[in-house]
């Protein structure tokens, strides 16, 4: 895809990855919408990016048909890319696990992202156009321990991303899943503070460059699935 000129929505675009990608689309010439549930600093990063703010908390149901409209709107009618990022995840082991725990997780990493998507889905049908990048895991692929809630939402995610894929192909709408390992950035940290660079972890930039590597690929192809290492973990 063509990125300059083009529309894309990130979920989660205040920080870490989708930071960092609205950044490098913004760069290329596309018109980029970030989504957060800090408005201070969704307002800052956007202001710094060049990106237009939409304080939106996607594990909020009832505003996602509305705030999909909005986000049509705000683009002038068309979207091109959605880039389904906002997560989060507890760690807790077999035996902590509470309710709130696992809906939680799943009330952001899945049934908003499924939700979200489903409205954003009809207007790239009524285009016959669209481009899906979702945000799995190296916990998408394999648990851990400490991994029951987080490794089985991003498994979730996997399974929607091969779904969509089977169901949306005939639409001409790309559905990719990019598996970052761990990534240097607030995740999961309580403080939401930024990680510093870390020179054995990835950081937002390989996942930002994956992610536009994938939408850039000319149309005709796509992308499944995306697995990112770090080089040398030791
Ligand atoms: N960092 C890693 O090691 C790693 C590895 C593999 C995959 N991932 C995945 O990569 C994605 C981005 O994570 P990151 O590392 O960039 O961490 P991050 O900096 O914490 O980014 C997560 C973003 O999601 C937003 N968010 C969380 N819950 C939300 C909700 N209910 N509604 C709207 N926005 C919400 C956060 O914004 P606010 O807090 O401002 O709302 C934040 O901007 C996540 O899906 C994560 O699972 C991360």
């Amino acid at each position: 895809m063509e990125i300059k000129n083009s529309t894309i929505l990130i979920t989660g675009g205040g920080s870490g990855i989708g930071k960092e990608t609205a950044k490098q689309f913004i760069e290329k010439g596309a018109k980029v919408i970030i989504t957060g549930r800090d408005e201070a600093k969704l307002n800052a990063v956007a202001k710094e990016l060049g990106a237009i703010p939409l304080l939106f908390n996607i594990s909020d149901f009832s505003s996602i048909e509305p705030m999909a409209a909005k986000v049509i709107s705000l683009l002038g009618g068309r979207i091109d890319v959605l880039v389904n990022n906002a997560g989060i995840g507890v760690f807790p082991t077999l035996g902590e696990i509470t309710l709130e725990d696992l809906q939680s997780v799943y009330a952001t990493n899945v049934f908003g992202l499924t939700l979200l998507t489903q409205e954003i889905v009809k207007t790239f049908k009524a285009q016959n156009y669209g481009n899906i990048i979702n945000l799995g895991s190296s916990a998408a692929l394999k648990g851990f321990a400490r991994g029951s809630v987080y490794a089985a939402s991003k498994f979730a995610v996997r399974g929607l991303t091969q779904s969509w894929q089977a169901e949306l192909r005939p639409f001409n709408i790309r559905v990719s899943l990019v598996n970052p390992s761990e990534v240097a950035t607030a995740f999961a940290a309580t403080d939401r503070k930024e990680r510093e660079e870390e020179s054995n972890k990835l950081g937002a930039l390989e996942i930002a460059h994956s992610i536009v590597s994938v939408v850039e690929m000319r149309d005709k192809g796509f992308v499944t699935e995306l697995n990112v290492w770090a080089t040398n973990p030791f």
